[in-house]
């Protein structure tokens, strides 16, 4: 059984619409002392003023280690983060933190290129990891995909960190190219030069997507690919087997929450 992690005191900084479903919330929390990306918290709300929320698993889209704060993107879905959404800045949070293994940025180089593929929330965990990335002087290219515009939440973002907007795909399309983010990963895969050819995959978004990542990943000679899963969760720290499922590149059973979210293939 893990290890239980300190609950921690957080509180909300500020909350930003960022699409018709989208919210960014940021959180100080004093006492994190790290986190890395891939990693999630899971949190409840403290405050007896709203109906209680059970706690919930979001992946770290940011983390500001010297102020101390975390960003949030989540995607309303239901009643919980609905509820979450109209929260007021200064309301009092609980937080579970760091939990899980996050991706893993051991030999990765300026020399290294790499490629991210975000479906739709997919993008919260991956920006971390671009940020961190980007730090390190890594090289990558990020695709972003969705079923609409609505859906397509970082591509300013990504102008801003890396000077570029990201390759886009809807489905519908409404933004960007129209088809599916893994079509135009296989095409840019097929045309890439082998100067700048991905060393290395990293992914996140719903499970079809991830399926047809990890195929093209071994379609092209078994590339590393390393993908985040989104699992419905509970108790997030390995007791309730409320996760466990079976990861397309495992062999057998896994809990989400403490042998990923992040796999390797
Ligand atoms: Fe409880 Fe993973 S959420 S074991």
């Amino acid at each position: 059984m893990s290890k239980m992690p300190k609950e921690l005191i957080a509180h909300i900084v500020s909350q930003q619409v960022v699409g018709r479903e989208y919210r960014e919330m940021v959180l100080e929390v004093p006492d994190l002392k790290d986190v890395s990306p891939g990693q999630f918290v899971n949190l409840k709300v403290i405050s007896t003023s709203f109906d209680p929320l059970l706690r919930r698993p979001f992946s770290v889209h940011h983390w500001e280690p010297v102020e101390k704060k975390i960003h949030l993107l989540y995607r309303i879905v239901g009643q919980g983060t609905s509820l979450l959404s109209h929260l007021p800045v200064g309301e009092r949070m609980s937080l579970l933190a760091p939990l899980g293994r996050g991706f893993s940025l051991e030999g990765l180089t300026p020399e290294t290129p790499t490629l991210l593929i975000a479906g739709g929330i997919g993008f919260a965990p991956l920006y971390f990891l671009a940020c961190c990335l980007q730090e390190r002087k890594v090289p990558f290219e990020i695709f972003l995909g969705g079923r609409s515009r609505e859906d397509i939440t970082g591509a300013e973002k990504i102008k801003k960190l890396t000077g570029h907007l990201p390759r886009i795909t809807t489905e519908d399309g409404s933004l960007g190219e129209k088809g599916l983010v893994t079509v135009a990963l296989e095409e840019y895969l097929d045309s890439c030069s082998v100067r700048i050819f991905p060393s290395q995959l990293f992914a996140c978004g719903p499970n079809p997507m991830l399926e047809a990542v990890v195929d093209i990943a071994i379609s092209q000679g078994n590339m590393p690919l390393q993908f985040s899963v989104e699992s419905v969760m509970a108790c997030g720290i390995g007791v309730c087997l409320g996760c466990v499922c079976r990861p397309f590149s495992e062999n057998g059973y896994k809990k989400v929450c403490t042998d990923g979210p992040v796999f390797s293939a």
